[in-house]
C-alpha cells in the first residue's frame, strides 16, 4: 500500500477546512497532545489542527498535559482552567493517529509530555498505538537551539509504541527553503529570545502538511482495514 499520496504534500488549503467534516459519521479522530508553557507549541498546534481538518472524514483532538513539579504535593485541577483539556490514556486508544507537540527543552522533549509517555505502559503492552501514523512538532526560542534533536527525541517513545513515523517530505512544501523552523522532521517554529515571534508562513505551511499527511495516512490505513 502507497501509503503516503502525492496530494498529502500539497501547499493549497481551502478557506474554511472546517466546512468538510460536518456530516461524515466515520470520523478519523487525529490526537493532537502537546505541552506549552507560553503558547508557541500551542500556536503551532492550532496550525497542525488546521491541516488534519482539510482530510476529509478527519477531526483534530487537541489535549496538552499539566506541568509536573519537583514538589509532590503541588496538584493541577483535573479539567484546567483555560486552554485544551488534559489528555487521558483513552485519547491513545480512540485516536487514528497522533501528532506530538514538545517546546524545546535543553534539545530535548519536555518533562510533562515524557511523563505522560512513562505513564502509558498499558497502552504500550496492549499495542493501542500500534500501525497508528504519527508526527511531531517543536518550538525552540533559538534557530540552532536543538529543534531537530528534539523532534528526534519526541520519535522515540512513539516508534516504541509501533507508531509509523511521518515526516515533512522537501517537495512542494518550504522545507528546503525555509529561513526560520520547519524542518523534514517535523514542524517547528523559531519564537525568538523573548518568545514574541509570530508564526511565520513557512512555520505554519510546513504545520499544516504535517497534519495533512498524519491525517491522510490514517484515513488510507482505515480504509484498507475496511
Ligand atoms: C527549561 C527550558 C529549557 C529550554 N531549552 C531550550 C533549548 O535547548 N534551546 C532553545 O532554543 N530554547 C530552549 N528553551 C526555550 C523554549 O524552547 C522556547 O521558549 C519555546 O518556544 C517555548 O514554547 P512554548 O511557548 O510553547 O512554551 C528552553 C526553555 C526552558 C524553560
Amino acid at each position: 500500500m502507497q501509503v503516503v499520496s502525492p496530494d498529502c504534500i500539497d501547499t493549497e488549503f481551502p478557506s474554511n477546512p472546517y466546512s468538510l467534516k460536518i456530516t461524515h459519521s466515520a470520523m478519523q479522530k487525529i490526537l493532537v497532545l502537546y505541552y506549552s508553557r507560553h503558547g508557541s507549541v500551542c500556536s503551532l498546534a492550532k496550525e497542525v489542527g488546521y491541516g488534519i481538518e482539510t482530510i476529509e472524514d478527519c477531526e483534530a483532538v487537541f489535549r496538552t498535559v499539566p506541568p509536573v513539579s519537583s514538589v509532590c504535593e503541588a496538584t493541577e485541577p483535573a479539567v484546567p482552567e483555560q486552554g485544551d483539556i488534559y489528555a487521558s490514556a483513552q485519547d491513545l486508544v480512540n485516536c487514528s493517529g497522533l501528532v506530538l507537540g514538545s517546546p524545546t527543552r535543553f534539545g530535548t522533549i519536555a518533562s510533562p509530555l515524557k511523563y505522560f509517555f512513562d505513564q502509558a505502559a498499558s497502552e504500550w503492552l496492549a499495542g493501542t498505538l500500534v500501525d497508528k501514523p504519527a508526527g511531531v512538532f517543536t518550538s525552540s526560542s533559538s534557530m540552532h537551539g536543538g529543534q531537530e534533536s528534539t523532534l528526534l527525541s519526541m520519535m522515540l517513545p512513539l516508534i516504541h509504541h509501533g507508531m509509523i513515523m511521518v515526516g515533512i517530505p522537501y517537495p512542494n512544501t518550504p522545507i528546503g527553503g525555509t529561513g526560520t523552523g520547519g524542518t523534514p522532521y517535523g514542524a517547528s517554529h523559531v519564537g525568538g529570545p523573548d518568545s514574541i515571534n509570530p508564526i511565520d508562513n513557512d512555520e505554519k505551511t510546513a504545520a499544516r502538511v504535517l497534519g495533512r499527511r498524519v491525517a491522510n495516512c490514517a484515513r488510507l490505513i482505515a480504509k484498507q482495514a475496511l
